[in-house]
């Protein structure tokens, strides 16, 4: 790489970059009208993210409205439940379904095919890394194995994930194995997303606080810290940011157990613990995502509070959690000005 380093690969090196690098959660999506343009085109959800020509255009759409730090590949955590053949489907207004999985049917899963399937998400990734400007990072991603199951099990999203849990208790073994598999097949798949050349990766937990303190060892940081362990034999170096939505006080040696270069943390985690966090290296987050609905001084106090106490250490700015439709994106706009103006 020459001129202008990526400078979200500096923070995950464990540098303090200031202004600090920033970009968003679901930064393509449905606050933005040329996404929305271009997913009328594009029919289905699924068919958005199997159709390079376009799933390019909306990763790209973000980064050419405001310059963000990264790209992040657009697909779904989904694609790994739908090479599995669980018949996922994006239903409009109702969110993601599929066929609910049952013991025996994990005890007879196999990578028939895993990899074939999402070669088209690899070329979106290898067509992004050339047309993106050097200075732009770009991340590739995954779901975790907790998160990826919740789905798998229920069948659908729901509001406590009491259908996984319900599971995982009934029947550790087939559970033990599904959260295996799922860690097994999802690293391979990052390690295609780095090959195929992603700067780095985000593996995405977003129900890790759901979990109690046993299971949230057992289901949410060892499955990780596998994923992460095999993509590090295949790929030494390789950069690698967790995020535990919800997770609280267990994030505490979320890191340490892992082995994940940044944390990712939601818009709850108090910024005094935040800051103990950061004392072990880079830290993502973690504004809430409603006050970039909101705007003005609520936009303003929420990015200076963060820049104040976690700006002069290892900070990749983003939100705590996906941005929602209902953002402005003049309010984005605002935010990124006021991040990139900002001085210790
Ligand atoms: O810009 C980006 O961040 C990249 C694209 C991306 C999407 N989903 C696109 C998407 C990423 C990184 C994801 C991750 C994802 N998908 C997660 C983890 C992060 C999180 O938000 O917690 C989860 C749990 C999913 C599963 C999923 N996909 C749900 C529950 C839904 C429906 C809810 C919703 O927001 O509509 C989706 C659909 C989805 N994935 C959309 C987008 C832009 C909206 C679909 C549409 O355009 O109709």
């Amino acid at each position: 790489m020459t001129g202008t380093p990526r400078r979200i690969l500096s923070v995950l090196e464990g540098k303090t970059v200031s202004p600090p690098p920033i970009w968003l959660m679901r930064q393509a999506g449905r606050y933005l009208p040329e996404y929305r343009e271009t997913r009328a085109k594009a029919g289905g959800f699924l068919d958005l993210c199997y159709t390079p020509d376009f799933a390019v255009e909306v990763t790209l759409q973000p980064i050419r409205r405001y310059g963000f730090d990264a790209a992040i590949l657009f697909s779904d955590i989904l694609v790994i439940p739908d090479a599995l053949k669980r018949n996922v489907r994006f239903v409009q207004g109702e969110g993601p379904q599929m066929d609910p999985i049952d013991v025996s049917e994990i005890l007879a899963l196999k990578d028939d095919g895993v990899l074939p399937h999402l070669q088209p998400v690899l070329e979106t990734v290898r067509r992004l890394r050339a047309t993106l400007p050097q200075e732009t990072t770009l991340l590739g991603f995954c779901g975790a194995p907790w998160t990826v199951a919740t789905y798998m099990i229920a069948g659908h999203g729901t509001s406590d994930q009491a259908p996984a849990r319900l599971f995982a208790y009934r029947h550790p073994e087939a559970f033990e194995k599904l959260l295996s598999f799922l860690a097994e097949v999802s690293a391979q798949y990052l390690i295609a997303q780095i090959d195929a050349g992603a700067d780095a990766v985000q593996i995405f937990d977003s129900w890790a606080g759901v979990l109690g303190e046993t299971e949230f060892d057992a289901f949410a940081a060892k499955p990780v810290a596998r994923m992460i362990e095999i993509v590090r034999q295949a790929r030494p170096g390789a950069k690698v940011i967790a995020f535990a939505k919800g997770a609280g006080l267990n994030l505490k040696t979320y890191r340490q157990k892992t082995g994940a270069d940044a944390i990712g943390l939601d818009w709850s985690v108090p910024l005094s613990f935040a800051q103990e966090l950061q004392k072990d290296g880079p830290v993502q987050g973690n504004l809430d995502p409603m006050r970039v609905v909101a705007g003005g001084k609520s936009l303003d106090d929420g990015i200076d509070a963060i820049l104040q106490v976690l700006g002069q250490g290892p900070l990749i700015f983003n939100l705590g959690h996906g941005i929602t439709p209902e953002a402005d994106p003049d309010n984005v706009t605002r935010l990124i000005e006021r991040v990139r103006g900002w001085t210790p």
